[in-house]
């Protein structure tokens, strides 16, 4: 796998300035943003005017409280919800401005969603889950098998390839969920909470997994989380509040949370 032009974990961290959120992605090279963006669920407004860039290979993490629009911005970001107002752009694209066909096509193709349980089919084995994005794209069985297999070991658990959800602890079937995600070799993966149904431990131990994997693949990640821990994988922060974003002025690199 080759991803030319894709900084490098540490070219894309944080400074050690606080950052404009006007204009927030540090990599240089944006490739996802949302400007200014609305959305309202009939008379409730969840986002209220929501900015946040992702660079290249950039791991985001979105804090801030329940209720706060941390989901409905990530879900206007990957082109689920079409922003009330407001724009969302994807490398040249402006997604906002798309139909659901399109918009759809371009999850399918270019993004990776991983949401905090990690609805895997339960009839179907671990491979089977994770093969299923490629074979729903048309990519031939024992092709699809094959990179299953082998995003099932990049998270240490190719040896559950038979095994089915039930049988699975939470962690094991969010690293499978992870692989499914992962399998399409997404340009950005958007993580809603990830790994928050499981324990402290297990879960700070996938979600460095998850980082691991994802920095290999020079895959941008926009990680929604209310777990300070879990935010500290990222390279910077955007704290959600009433609907609208601020970049967190708490340098994650200069405080060492980082390392
Ligand atoms: N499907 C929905 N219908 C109506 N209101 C919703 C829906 N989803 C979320 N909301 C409301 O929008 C606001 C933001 O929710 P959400 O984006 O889920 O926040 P968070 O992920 O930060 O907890 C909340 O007030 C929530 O009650
Ligand atoms: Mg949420």
């Amino acid at each position: 796998m080759t991803h030319p032009g894709i900084a490098s974990p540490e070219q894309s961290r944080t400074g050690s300035m606080p950052r404009e959120s006007a204009d927030p992605s540090p990599s240089g090279s944006t490739v996802l943003s949302v400007r200014s963006a609305v959305y309202s669920y009939g008379s409730e407004l969840a986002l209220e005017g929501a900015n946040v860039s992702l660079g290249r290979g950039e791991i985001l993490a979105i804090t801030g409280p329940s209720g706060s629009g941390k989901s409905t911005l990530m879900l206007v970001a990957a082109g689920v919800l079409k922003p009330t107002a407001g724009q969302v752009t994807y490398n040249d694209r402006i997604i906002s401005n798309e139909n659901e066909r399109q918009r759809s096509r371009l999850r399918r193709s270019d993004f990776g969603i991983l949401f905090q349980f990690g609805q895997l089919v339960p009839e179907l084995t671990a491979v089977e889950n994770v093969a299923l994005p490629l074979l729903l794209s048309g990519v031939k069985r024992a092709k699809a098998r094959a990179a299953a297999t082998a995003w099932l070991d990049r998270f240490d658990v190719a040896d559950l390839a038979t095994s089915r959800p039930p049988e699975m602890s939470g962690g094991q079937s969010q690293r499978v969920a992870a692989a499914r995600a992962l399998v399409t070799e997404p340009t950005v993966l958007f993580a809603d909470e990830p790994t928050g149904a499981l324990d402290t431990v297990s879960g700070e131990l996938v979600m460095s997994e998850i980082v691991r994997v994802a920095r290999e693949a020079g895959t941008s990640i926009m990680l929604i989380t209310h777990s300070a821990k879990v935010a500290a994988y990222g390279d910077r922060e955007i704290v959600v509040r009433d609907g609208r974003t601020t970049e967190s002025m708490i340098d994650l690199e200069a405080t060492g949370t980082n390392a």
